[in-house]
């Protein structure tokens, strides 16, 4: 049966934002490529325009807070869409690459950033392993359909004591059934969420923003996402679910809502048998 609903009506921004979840879909490699290199144009303009409060002045903010001191690190961007996060990093002092598998992302963010297509599932026929002092990515893992190979994919990338931090949108308020009770004035009683066990797919339709496109997502529980953090080798130094600083509220009191509820969460992440010199990792030669 179809469900209609926003991909994140956490977001504010995103309210009008549907998501159709319909049965079986295709959601491989080649038809997530196609997806994102169509969104990509419009993806790109809805983000220049700053509206995206959510990720200018939360959630961004705190992934890159989590990142820490990144000067002169070899760092990966993984999912970069049109280098958003890349960016920021460079803007830090990392030595920021990006890649994502649509070519359409790459060229906008070719624009400004060094970036390649690439399917962050198997990364070894472009960069040799441990690469890299650091890899991130920006709410692009749940839109990618094989995460274990991404997340083995990366650990190879790092060298060791080398850390993943990454961001997704919160599995546990954003399950296939997610509504918000209101009163009879409109405003949010409480969240209703349901079907979290209901692993695969969702297509999104992104109405709001510049020409409207549609997008897959893949939905899992916490459960698959430390399986496939462990399996791959990492170990996790933290995770966070972030809130928005007071000083954003007040500038944007609609971020009020995710004082509520967790809509985010970030993995702190690093190779697995190097927690100790991870704390204060190498860096590169200046
Ligand atoms: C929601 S966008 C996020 C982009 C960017 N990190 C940001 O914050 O704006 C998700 C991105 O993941 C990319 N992506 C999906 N599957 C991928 C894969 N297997 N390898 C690399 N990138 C992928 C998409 O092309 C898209 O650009």
């Amino acid at each position: 049966m179809a469900q209609m609903r926003a991909r994140t009506d956490n977001n504010e921004l995103m309210q009008n934002t549907l998501a159709v979840t319909c049965g079986p879909m295709a959601f491989d490699t080649h038809s997530v490529r196609e997806a994102w290199d169509l969104a990509a144009d419009g993806y790109a303009q809805g983000q220049a325009s700053g509206r995206d409060y959510y990720r200018y002045e939360f959630f961004g903010p705190a992934h890159a807070d989590l990142c820490g001191d990144v000067r002169g690190r070899r760092l990966l961007d993984v999912g970069c869409g049109s280098g958003y996060f890349t960016r920021e990093m460079a803007a830090r002092g990392a030595q920021a690459t990006g890649v994502d598998i649509s070519p359409r992302m790459i060229a906008l963010a070719n624009e400004r950033e060094t970036a390649a297509a690439l399917d962050a599932a198997d990364l070894s026929h472009a960069f040799a392993p441990r690469s890299f002092d650091i890899a991130t990515s920006c709410l692009a893992l749940q839109d990618m359909p094989q995460p274990l190979n991404v997340f083995r994919s990366v650990h190879a990338m790092l060298r060791r004591g080398g850390r993943f931090v990454a961001s997704i949108e919160h599995p546990c308020t954003n399950p296939p059934f997610r509504a918000w009770e209101r009163d009879a004035h409109g405003r949010k009683r409480w969240l209703c969420i349901d079907r979290y066990f209901e692993r695969g797919p969702r297509e999104y339709t992104w109405t709001r923003w510049p020409g409207a496109f549609t997008t897959m997502a893949n939905h899992a529980p916490l459960e698959d996402w430390f399986g496939w953090i462990l399996e791959a080798g990492f170990q996790i130094r933290t995770v966070r679910e972030p809130r928005p600083q007071a000083s954003a509220i007040q500038a944007r009191p609609a971020l009020m809502d995710a004082t509520r509820l967790p809509y985010f969460l970030m993995f702190d992440l690093v190779t697995a048998g190097t927690c100790g010199d991870s704390a204060a990792p190498e860096r590169s030669a200046p």
